[in-house]
């Protein structure tokens, strides 16, 4: 007969915590806890690989790499956090990631975020405006993506110059903003680590649609953190990380104008993306 295993005596041992929140999270944390083990009954063994695993992850955390972070996007618990954190109106959030690393390099209004030149050249303008449509003069646009070839510029400290594919822009007193990239292509999140030793034995592919990161912010506002999806990417349905929203796919329509490729100072054919952010 299964005993109790201590069950009640965990959750009593947690009842005088000072602070309420705390008491409930622990209170929490021990029920589910508890049950999950009573569940799945792991041998001794088992518990131990599972502390392994979880102490692989931490070793694999650094100032660039962040393996918990990756470990809460494959489990879904990173869009399932930021679902219970959105507010009901304004763009969708998804989530952060673990690539937006320090602060993003702070650029003028038009600059290219491609430090490399390889690449479909690629036209962001957008705007950002408040749940009427009213334009938000001065918001910022922390924007951060992967090469043409498919890594940030942190995976690839020897090949690519540091804030290669970021950018932070002031929008104008239109709250309008407008910068020059390359099509970021699909790729496969880092599978060196333990996230990637549980996407293989589950069977599950380690791909990402094709995306640009996006933080806007502005006084008086909730921050959003959120990604445009490039409409003819693969993996728009089975992404890796479980952050795809339907109103977060856009076009990317190739323009082949001369006049505005030289009006945004690129080449042309280019892809435009136009971007209307929505703050609540
Ligand atoms: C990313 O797109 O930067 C990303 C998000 C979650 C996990 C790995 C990478
Ligand atoms: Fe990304």
């Amino acid at each position: 007969m299964l005993r109790d295993g201590g069950t009640e005596e965990v959750r009593r041992s947690f009842a005088q915590a000072a602070d309420p929140r705390a008491r409930l999270i622990l209170d929490s944390l021990t029920r589910h806890l508890h049950a999950f083990v009573k569940e799945v009954r792991p041998s001794r063994e088992e518990w131990a690989a599972a502390i392994d695993f979880l102490t692989r992850t931490g070793q694999r955390c650094d100032d660039t790499r962040q393996e918990f972070i990756l470990l809460s996007d494959v489990l879904g618990v990173s869009m399932l956090v930021e679902e219970l954190n959105a507010g009901d109106a304004g763009t969708e959030s998804t989530v952060v990631g673990p690539f937006h690393v320090g602060d993003s390099p702070v650029r003028e209004l038009g600059a290219s975020i491609d430090l490399l030149g390889v690449g479909e050249p690629c036209v962001v303008t957008g705007r950002v405006v408040d749940l009427d449509g009213t334009p938000l003069r001065g918001a910022t646009v922390d924007i951060w993506q992967w090469s043409a070839d498919g890594y940030y510029d942190v995976q690839q400290p020897d090949r690519q110059p540091q804030g290669n594919g970021r950018g932070l822009f002031t929008a104008d007193a239109e709250g309008r903003f407008w910068f020059r990239t390359v099509v970021p292509s699909h790729y496969p999140i880092p599978t060196d680590g333990p996230a990637g030793e549980l996407l293989r034995a589950a069977g599950r592919h380690p791909y990402r649609p094709a995306h640009i990161h996006v933080i806007a912010a502005a006084d008086g506002h909730d921050p959003v953190t959120t990604h445009a999806f490039v409409a003819d990417s693969p993996y728009l349905d089975s992404d890796a990380v479980f952050a795809v929203r339907e109103s977060l796919i856009r076009p990317f329509d190739v323009i082949d104008e001369a006049e505005r490729a030289a009006a945004f100072g690129v080449t042309h054919p280019f892809r435009l993306l136009q971007l209307e952010l929505v703050l609540g």
